[in-house]
């Protein structure tokens, strides 16, 4: 994940710097980040002052109190102010004085200054400490003061919003670290399917009784949540799909036929999943298209310089993802989209890797169509968006008829309604329609920001503590990644890494992806591909990684 992506450009910035995949800071302080800085469920829910000795009577700057900023130390005799980006302050982590950010003042984010060993001890600062989930009071004299916000992040909350995340697999807690392949549900989600079938269930649009009102009211209202996730100007351009696979194929055959002349030209990257290589592959063999593809590098990062040179008036489409579902790559999709427009060619962007992982806003991205499936956003299988622009969703044919997307049918002719009914023939997934809309509440209701913040500590330590064992190798190393770490294990096959890993209650997927090409220009058929989310902690980490070490120091299998 990129920190430039952040509301506050990241922090903090140790010396060493955070890129990948060099320079990662020390492992432990990656797990404070990750573990104390965002999940710091505080017991007590008190300020400690540090003690009036002989000077003014220190106080809690009103800065501090509900910005979610802990303040870690207060000068003797002085107040600070952590709202000041100047206020200059000991930094724990590294040697010297650090100040807070002016970006991280107020944002919500507490800074890593809680630790468990005050590393700063004199007379003349005082710390909020988190230990885990204990704030100790380094002078218990003091009194309770103050109250403290609560932590911003506290990933120990969101897993209990999971129960399937209390599951034993093999005698073990379940770690689920397959996120790339689905998502779990929110006990919210799982609530909100169910009682739309015990209180709402009817078909939508068409009956003048009141359980159609409710139901047509709960499907348009999730459609409405979706419009929001994703910044677009209306919901007429949100159509509900089965998924990032349908919404794909439903460009080719309705934008593809429709618009695309032989010899016109389609370019796609060589990071794509199956789904965004397959349609406009079948596409391009019916109308004599041509596909060209953009290749990546050695860490498997898009090459701008040779997308540019694929470029020209005979570009019609550009289709390319956001995030790679074998490696993790995050594209740069804004300009990639930018580029595109240059020479005249339409741009779809699949966001199914991305959604979870990050804040996505189709008008800054300026797609053309942006695809997702509900089932990786902690929503229901079987639902997904297809984002097109409104006048261009208007000029595509509609690529299934049936119900529901007409205006009007005689024998002789048909007309149809506008985007998106256009595109919804037939009964719809409804319910999960539904679920997907109160996927979106629970995720919004963290704030992509800070969930994005969380993954992308969590990321680097899993990165840091993969590339130290034996033998094994990461495949994707671009500095900008989200949510998934493949790589193959030197003497094992990767479908054994995986039943290793299963017997341990862990759950990763080993194979190829569904991306066969991403894995061929490493000379790989397959790896082994945690994956995570919002709720996995250094601790999925830890037990992964000690699996992998076992299977390192005994007999390889090859
Ligand atoms: N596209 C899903 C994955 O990457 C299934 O695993």
């Amino acid at each position: 994940m990129s920190t430039n992506a952040l509301p506050f450009g990241g922090f903090p910035e140790g010396p060493a710097g955070f890129g990948l995949p060099d320079g990662l800071p020390d492992e432990n302080f990656l797990r404070e980040l990750a573990n104390q800085f965002f999940s710091a469920p505080l017991v007590s829910q008190e300020l400690v002052p540090p003690a009036p000795q002989g000077g003014a009577a220190l106080s809690v700057p009103g800065s501090v109190a509900g910005s979610g900023i802990s303040p870690s130390a207060v000068n003797q005799g002085n107040s600070v102010d952590l709202a000041d980006p100047q206020t200059s302050l000991p930094d724990p982590h590294f040697a010297g004085t650090g100040h807070v950010p002016a970006s991280v003042a107020g944002s919500g984010v507490s800074p890593s200054y809680a630790s468990p060993t005050p590393r700063f001890t004199s007379d003349a600062a005082y710390y909020f400490i988190t230990e885990k989930n204990h704030l100790i009071n380094p002078r218990p004299e003091w009194p309770a003061h103050a109250a403290l916000p609560a932590a911003p992040y506290d990933v120990n909350l969101v897993r209990r919003d999971f129960p399937i995340l209390r599951e034993y697999v093999n005698g073990r807690p379940l770690v689920w670290l397959d996120n790339a392949a689905t998502t779990q549900k929110p006990q919210s989600v799982i609530d909100r399917i169910s009682h739309f079938y015990q209180h709402e269930n009817s078909n939508v649009h068409r009956a003048a009784h009141e359980l159609a009102g409710r139901s047509t009211d709960a499907y348009e209202g999730a459609r409405g949540k979706v419009r929001q996730f994703l910044n677009a100007a209306s919901p007429n351009e949100i159509v509900f799909v089965r998924g990032a696979t349908e919404a794909i194929n439903l460009v080719a055959k309705s934008w593809g036929w429709q618009f695309l002349q032989p010899g016109d030209e389609i370019i796609v990257s060589h990071l794509e999943h199956h789904a965004n290589i397959v349609p406009w592959q079948q596409l391009a063999a019916v109308k004599g298209l041509r596909l060209k593809v953009i290749p990546v590098d050695d860490d498997g990062q898009i090459l701008l310089d040779a997308y540019s040179g694929l470029l020209s008036n005979k570009t019609r489409l550009v289709s390319f993802t956001q995030v790679s579902n074998a490696l993790g790559t995050v594209t740069p999709a804004e300009k990639m989209v930018a580029m595109a427009h240059a020479v005249g060619a339409k741009v779809l962007v699949d966001g199914a890797q991305a959604v979870s992982h990050m804040p996505v806003d189709v008008r800054a991205l300026d797609c053309d169509w942006y695809v997702f499936s509900g089932h990786k956003v902690f929503g229901p299988t079987g639902i997904g968006v297809l984002y097109g622009k409104e006048d261009l969703l208007n000029e595509m044919d509609p690529w299934q008829g049936g119900g529901n997307m007409i205006r009007d049918v005689t024998f002789e002719h048909t007309t149809y309604h506008q985007a998106p009914l256009r595109f919804e023939a037939g009964t719809g997934n409804i319910a999960d329609a539904v679920g997907l809309g109160a996927a979106i509440d629970y995720v919004s209701g963290i704030g992509m920001h800070l969930i994005n913040q969380y993954e992308h500590y969590l990321l680097q330590y899993a990165t840091r503590l993969l590339k130290d064992i034996p033998g094994l190798r990461l495949i994707g190393t671009a500095p900008d990644k989200a949510g998934v770490l493949s790589f193959v294990l030197e003497g094992y096959r990767t479908e054994d890494v995986g039943a290793a890993l299963n017997q341990s209650g862990i759950a990763v997927r080993s194979g190829h992806h569904c991306a066969q090409p991403i894995l061929r220009r490493f000379g790989l058929e397959s790896t082994v591909r945690p994956s995570l989310a919002l709720y996995n902690t250094c601790s999925d980490i830890d037990a992964l990684v000690s699996v992998l070490r076992r299977l390192r120091t005994a007999q390889p299998k090859l």
